[in-house]
């Protein structure tokens, strides 16, 4: 098929996951106005830890909120993607339950291990047992509006925790970078959509480069858990396979791997993300990456992000990666949204 013709689009999307990643700007403006007028409980004030507990499209927010953290030299948030929580939660610690469906069994029971401990809870939800659990023992909910598979709401996982960070005092205001992150993603919007021709639609383009290839997306500083994002939507988006690497560390390994003596060369794309705000040796580092895999002629492109703020960088290159497992989809053939494995595994383990 072609990306440029609009028939596909009806065909496989049947359920519009094209009209959710155009209206990821407009959702995380949304979400950001709710969560800086949600009645926080004031008791939230003073935690000294913060663990965001969730799973998949619910986590991801987490993540990025907590790269966002380290980059600005804010104080730590960590994210737990399994059943219970680590050892050092606490009284002092506030887990934020984040679960698109309020079903997650994991994160449901990191909720139960964060009561059991005293730790101080607040859930980010559309519902299900998470918000009747919450109701039950008075902990707040700041309720999800959003319509959609988990992934889309990506708005509602991120911005809402950039809000809290900023009033719980421990991350300045960043006011100005949401409102510069929406503003750059806004820009680009169009250029990425599908009635955009393939010509001048970079994302349209980079899919069509990978093809068939498994996709290994490299990120660094606050890029790092794009890169994994990247790889989250390649994976669910267009039933394909996809690795995320962080630099620095992949160069203490995963280096070799795309070096002149890589087997399976043409079988992986690498897409190397940079960002402005990259450290000048992160920068140094990343030019040597695309250099390598330049010698070793291993197909890649650098995906460079947009905007002046490191989360204007990070919404950017959400964005195009966003797009780019939309259109990975459409060229494979496969419905964007549904996810029958998921679905028979949540199943198959919801039965006993
Ligand atoms: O994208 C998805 O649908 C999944 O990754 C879900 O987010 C994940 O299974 C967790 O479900 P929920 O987001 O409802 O907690």
């Amino acid at each position: 098929m072609t990306l440029d013709d609009t028939q596909a689009y009806r065909r496989l999307d049947r359920e519009g996951m094209g009209a959710l990643i155009e209206g990821l700007p407009a959702q995380c403006r949304a979400a950001w106005e709710q969560a800086l007028t949600f009645p926080l409980p004031h008791e939230y004030r003073g935690a000294r830890r913060i663990v965001v507990a969730g799973m998949g499209g619910s986590a991801i927010g987490g993540d990025l909120a907590a790269d966002l953290q380290a980059f600005d030299g804010y104080a730590p948030v960590s994210v737990h993607r399994d059943y219970g929580l680590p050892p050092l939660v606490d009284q002092d610690t506030l887990v934020i339950a984040s679960s698109y469906s309020g079903h997650t069994e994991e994160t449901l029971s990191s909720a139960e291990e964060a009561w059991a401990r005293g730790a101080r809870v607040l859930a980010m939800t559309t519902g299900g047992k998470l918000a009747r659990r919450c109701q039950d023992r008075g902990t707040a909910v700041f309720p999800v509006p959003l319509k959609g598979p988990p992934r889309t709401a990506l708005g509602y996982s991120l911005f809402p925790l950039l809000a809290f960070l900023q009033r719980l005092g421990v991350a300045r205001d960043r006011a100005p970078d949401v409102g510069e992150a929406i503003a750059e993603m806004e820009r680009l919007a169009g250029g990425l959509h599908p009635s955009a021709a393939t010509a001048g639609n970079p994302a349209k383009a980079l899919a069509e480069r990978i093809g068939e290839r498994a996709v290994v997306t490299l990120g660094a500083q606050h890029l790092t858990s794009v890169a994994r994002r990247w790889k989250c939507q390649i994976a669910e988006n267009s039933k394909a396979w996809a690795f995320w690497e962080a630099l620095p560390e992949a160069h203490h390994n995963a280096i070799e791997a795309m070096g002149e003596q890589s087997v399976n060369r043409d079988g992986f794309f690498v897409v190397l993300l940079r960002g402005d705000a990259y450290s000048p040796r992160m920068a140094r580092r990343s030019d040597l990456t695309a250099e390598a895999l330049e010698r070793a002629g291993i197909p890649h492109q650098v995906v460079s992000a947009a905007g002046e703020s490191a989360l204007a960088q990070m919404m950017t290159a959400v964005l195009m990666g966003d797009w780019v497992s939309y259109y990975l989809a459409l060229l494979r053939g496969v419905d964007p949204t549904a996810l029958p494995i998921i679905d028979w595994l949540k199943e198959r383990m919801a039965e006993g």
